[in-house]
């Protein structure tokens, strides 16, 4: 692996993508949230009314869908689907579809693709354990559920949404159960992970811990 990939998992909510965008930008590589992408296959199928206990309607739907990252877009079958992808309804469904092998399959391709075309930063669940084993750098970001869905909270109120901080720590418990018991690839630290605790952590002290063990 000649491009440097770094990799940063952890559970829902524990600030992997602002501390991965920020790190993306002062390192000057790019930035590929791949917790995105199982949004946006969770969206269309919600689009387009599928049962999301139907695993091969999902699948058909994940072979026929065109999912890309451009200037920290990401688009779906074309069109840009930043706001959409990050409703309470895609969140409470997302980890019943990322559950399918299949669709992991399909995202984890388009992932390493982009990983030896380009130096990168991937914030997601199973990055540093499945995707990219040979990864540079990886790091595993935990913080309290409580710490998780307040920072949450405060993200969705701030963009007009109205949701409840406890319906939001209920999707951040239940979607971190789904995602580190599924079977195939789950969400789990690395043994060379490096664990950095947030809670109570400023984003720059974050980011500060994450920058000082990378050499380049
Ligand atoms: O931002 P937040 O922590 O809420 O989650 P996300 O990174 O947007 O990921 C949404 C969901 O996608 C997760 O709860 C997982 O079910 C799934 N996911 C995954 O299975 N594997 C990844 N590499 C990234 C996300």
């Amino acid at each position: 692996m000649n491009n440097l990939v770094i990799a940063v998992d952890g559970p829902a909510g524990a600030g992997k993508s602002t501390i991965a965008k920020i790190v993306a930008k002062k390192l000057n590589i790019n930035y590929i949230d791949t917790g995105a992408m199982y949004r946006a296959i969770t969206y269309k199928c919600l689009k387009n009314n599928i049962d999301i206990n139907n695993e091969d309607e999902i699948i058909k739907i994940a072979k026929d869908t065109d999912i890309d990252f451009r200037d920290n877009n990401i688009y779906l079958d074309g069109q840009i689907v930043n706001e959409e992808i990050r409703t309470m309804e895609v969140s409470n469904n997302v980890s019943n579809v990322a559950k399918v092998k299949e669709v992991r399959y399909l995202m984890v391709d388009v992932q390493r693709e982009i990983g030896k075309r380009n130096s990168v930063i991937l914030d997601g669940r199973d990055i540093g354990s499945y995707v990219f084993p040979n990864a540079h750098y990886k790091f595993f970001l935990v913080a309290t559920p409580h710490e998780r869905g307040t920072r949450r909270h405060k993200e969705l109120t701030e963009k007009g949404y109205e949701v409840s901080l406890d319906e939001i720590i209920n999707d951040i418990i239940k979607r971190d159960e789904i995602d580190s018991n599924r079977e195939f690839a789950p969400l789990v630290k690395a043994n060379d992970a490096i664990e950095i605790d947030t809670t109570g952590k400023s984003i720059d002290a974050v980011v500060d811990s994450v920058l000082s063990k990378i050499n380049i």
